[in-house]
């Protein structure tokens, strides 16, 4: 039998660095070129900052693709959903005028239960507090990671144990979500108890469930198997765009690992987290911030302890859209962005924040790193070990010029243009789009 061939296109918008490089606004800048918008990895932890008009929407499980009207937005399998969360989200975005009737929800997606929070959290605190090492004292080579506490570490390990998960189509099952309730509440109890004696969580297995019964209700018509519904509309020739959130950097195979998250949050994620196979992603933006930026723990080579870190994070604004931290600041890094092209397999860049550089009379790019082993352009995708790494810096000259109203590439002032064809040419992929400012309209298409 000959399969009946599926030539419709997708598209993936995916960060190349520790997340935030703006891959909300870009989002939204192309959903409306497309009929479904796929999120396929993460959870709350991501923050898609989208400014439409001046008005500012937030998102962190919502697609950015709702605010485009008559765009499916869809969670797929890959993502790990707190349900709780994700129906506030979607009544903030109602209550603010916005349709959410695109919104559809993989029964196979994982659900985070409020005991994942609770051991999110436990074990950050751990990591933080110093280690008893017994008679032989070892040097703690890991600290906390410095995640977001949004449970999203747990949630996925429980996935990847099987038997302790919950998904999201159990909600709609009451009896098979007690059951399970039931034998994990008591596992997570005595587990809490044991880490945590003095005040150890308890949560109630009974109780549990009439919550989550009561949420899967809600959600109910929202639930579908999403690997048959995408399958549908590549069939039926729609197009498709996958929402990358976190990043390449963090991704839990590629990235800085252990500072990194738990998902495939570089573009490789896109066929576990979704269901489409992997040829069927033909353009693959990768977004690039002009400059570095990290929240949490982890080696980042390039970062600034300076003046110019303290400007370049106060004219960025770059402070946390989920957790609002300070978020550390630095020079590019074209040896971790060649590297995370690479494993994202970038067909084209997006940069994006270049109007915050203005100002900067000089700016660095990392070229090379030197390691206690010599000098390497290769990225050490190991986040203790890359500790050691001290960058190797290519200066160019800044701008100074307000580059917000720019529209078009050659009106950028020349010492811009260089600086974006020196990262196109040392990372070996076309720069497609520059964003110049948060707004929709404040974007260069070459
Ligand atoms: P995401 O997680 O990749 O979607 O990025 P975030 O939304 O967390 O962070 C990016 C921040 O930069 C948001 O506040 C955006 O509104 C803002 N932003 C996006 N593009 C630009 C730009 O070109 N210039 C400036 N100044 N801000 C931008
Ligand atoms: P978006 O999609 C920036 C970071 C956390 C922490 C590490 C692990 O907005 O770009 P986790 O809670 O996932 O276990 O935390 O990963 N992190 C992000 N940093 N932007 C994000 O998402 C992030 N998602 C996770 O700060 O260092
Ligand atoms: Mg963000």
């Amino acid at each position: 039998m000959v399969h009946q061939s599926v030539d419709s296109q997708a598209s993936a918008v995916v960060g190349l660095q520790w997340g935030d490089e703006g891959k909300g606004k870009l989002v939204d800048l192309l959903a409306s070129e497309f009929d479904a918008v796929v999120r396929y990895n993460g959870g709350a932890n991501a923050g898609h900052s989208v400014v439409v008009g001046g008005e500012r929407y937030s998102l962190h499980l919502v697609p950015s693709g709702i605010l485009s009207p008559g765009v499916k937005a869809i969670i797929g399998n890959g993502v790990v959903i707190d349900p709780e969360r994700l129906l506030e989200e979607l009544k903030t975005l109602q209550d603010r005028g916005v349709d959410t009737s695109g919104m559809v929800i993989s029964d196979r997606a994982h659900v985070v239960m409020p005991y994942h929070k609770a051991e999110d959290a436990l074990r950050e605190e751990l990591l933080t507090a110093p280690v008893d090492g017994g008679s032989v004292q070892t040097k703690q080579v890991v600290s906390a990671i410095g995640t977001t506490r949004r449970g999203i570490g747990p949630a996925y390990a429980d996935k990847v144990q099987r038997a302790t998960a919950i998904r999201i189509g159990d909600l709609l099952n009451p009896e098979i979500l007690a059951s399970k309730l039931e034998m994990i509440c008591a596992m997570k109890n005595t587990v809490f108890a044991a880490l945590h004696p003095s005040e150890p969580e308890v949560f109630d297995a009974a109780q549990l469930t009439e919550e989550m019964v009561a949420i899967g209700k809600r959600l109910e018509p929202m639930i579908q198997d999403t690997a048959y519904l995408l399958d549908d509309l590549r069939r039926a020739g729609k197009s498709i765009l996958f929402e990358g959130a976190n990043a390449t950097m963090l991704d839990v195979d590629h990235g800085t690992f252990p500072y990194v998250t738990s998902s495939n949050a570089s573009a490789l994620g896109i066929g576990p987290g979704s269901g489409v196979p992997p040829q069927a992603v033909t353009q693959i933006i990768g977004v690039v911030k002009a400059y570095c930026t990290r929240v949490g723990g982890g080696p980042m080579p390039t970062e600034l302890f300076d003046a110019i870190g303290e400007d370049i994070r106060r004219r960025g604004r770059e402070f946390g859209t989920t957790t609002g931290r300070p978020r550390r600041v630095g020079w590019l890094d074209l040896v971790a962005l060649k590297y995370a092209a690479m494993i994202s397999g970038a067909t084209e860049l997006c940069i994006t924040l270049l109007d915050v550089l203005s100002g900067e009379p000089e700016l660095k790019l990392a070229v090379a790193y030197d390691m206690p082993s010599g000098r390497t352009d290769r990225f050490i995708a190991d986040g203790i070990l890359l500790d050691d790494a001290v960058p190797v810096y290519e200066t160019m000259v800044g701008f100074s010029e307000d580059i917000t109203a720019v529209r078009s590439f050659d009106e950028l002032p020349p010492s811009a243009r260089a600086y974006i064809e020196r990262i196109e040419s040392f990372v070996g992929v076309p720069v497609g789009t520059v964003s110049v400012g948060p707004d929709r309209e404040q974007t260069i298409r070459r």
